[in-house]
């Protein structure tokens, strides 16, 4: 008697903590036993390890991905009158961050292929008050910054990476998160390296604006009990420290892993009318390395795929069905209507599959198999 195929979750967590089970728990039971709990020494190691591996002079550890956002949009002093520019196709923190600080965001379309920021239409969209560009590198792959880093001097711009999405990725050969004046990654369970909770990380090559990141994230202050200015308390917690120390050193096998089952999805559905992610930038753009944070299709037939592959136990999800230009909470902070229509139609048609490291091949191939039938069948 054969027994049904398992679920498949978008994601699991579970597997990962159990290839290191035996280092974690030792990991957290020191720290326990040790007391340390608030900016302790695995947040010190971690900081530490985390900037050579991205090859940045400073890594300063914080609460979430949005608040290095937030501290990174401070530290450049961006307030009420700057314009930010950014895409509308990514998770509402890359917005909100521009929104906390009072600065009003822009946005420019979408590359309808590599669904990042469509950096030849920026320049378009420069005013006098525009002050920085935050490039998302989208579902793991880096957004083109050669020409955005030329701009940027060109216009004495800042660059925010929102690396949320892309630790580990490369553009031309160099880490996200080390390309522009700061780098924002979030360690949320389920992205590329997760914690177990909330956590986060910027990252600069510039001492001045290292001393700021470190200043905000500690209730604006450089000595203790002295502050200059209203900081926050976003700090990278000592636990989550521990457990991304464990898994730091295993970060490219998992990322590979990940680049397996995005070509081996590419393999199975090659011949079906769906839009398929790139493998890698185009050639007109700085050669990268993606990390497949997720496995996204543009097709019209999102609807029976959705429900195709509910019926057979497995997960599917849409980022983003609605860009941050068309959410209410963000129009508020807009002051022009921009046009957007990649972004907008890539909203309505794009569905994500399961992947993560652990997939293996022939359950990527029953993913396919019934992506396949949906569409045959729609
Ligand atoms: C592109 C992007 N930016 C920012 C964030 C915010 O990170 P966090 O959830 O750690 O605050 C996320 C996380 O979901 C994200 O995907």
């Amino acid at each position: 008697m054969s027994s049904a195929p398992n679920a498949v979750p978008m994601v699991d967590l579970r597997k990962q903590y159990h290839d290191l089970k035996q280092d974690i728990d030792q990991s957290l039971s020191d720290v326990l036993e040790n007391t340390q709990f608030i900016l302790g020494s695995n947040v010190k190691a971690f900081e530490s390890e985390c900037a050579e591996y991205l090859g940045v002079k400073h890594a300063i550890g914080c609460a979430n991905g949005t608040d290095a956002l937030h501290l990174a949009m401070l530290a450049l002093k961006l307030g009420p009158g700057d314009e930010v520019i950014t895409t509308p196709f990514t998770f509402i923190a890359t917005a909100e961050a521009i929104a906390y600080v009072g600065a009003t965001p822009v946005f420019v379309d979408i590359d309808p292929h590599t669904y990042n920021l469509a950096v030849d239409q920026v320049e378009a969209a420069l005013t006098p008050k525009t002050k920085a560009i935050v490039p998302v590198h989208i579902f793991g792959m880096p957004c083109d910054m050669a020409p955005l880093v030329s701009l940027s001097q060109k216009h004495n711009l800042h660059i925010i990476e929102d690396c949320a999405q892309s630790f580990g990725a490369t553009s031309n050969n160099a880490q996200t998160g080390s390309l522009g004046d700061i780098g924002c990654f979030s360690f949320f369970p389920s992205k590329n390296l997760g914690a177990f909770g909330d956590g986060g990380m910027v990252t600069t090559n510039s001492d001045e604006l290292a001393a700021d990141l470190r200043m905000y994230r500690a209730h604006g202050s450089k000595e203790r009990y002295v502050h200059s200015v209203v900081g926050y308390n976003s700090r990278l917690d000592e636990m989550q420290a521990a457990i991304l120390r464990q898994k730091l050193p295993h970060i490219d096998r998992y990322n590979q892993e990940r680049r397996r089952v995005a070509a081996r999805y590419n393999e199975q559905l090659a011949d079906l009318p769906v839009q398929l992610p790139l493998l890698e930038a185009p050639a007109s753009e700085t050669a990268s390395v993606p990390v497949f944070h997720q496995y996204t299709l543009i097709s019209d037939y999102r609807k029976p795929i959705q429900a195709a592959l509910q019926d057979a136990n497995i997960a599917s999800a849409v980022y983003y069905p609605i860009p941050l230009h068309k959410q209410v909470a963000i129009q508020n902070e807009m002051t022009s209507t921009p046009s957007c229509p990649i972004a907008e139609s890539h909203s309505e048609r794009c569905v994500s599959l399961p992947i993560f490291p652990e997939l293996h091949n022939d359950t990527v191939d029953r993913i396919a198999g019934v992506v396949r039938q949906a569409i045959n069948n729609a």
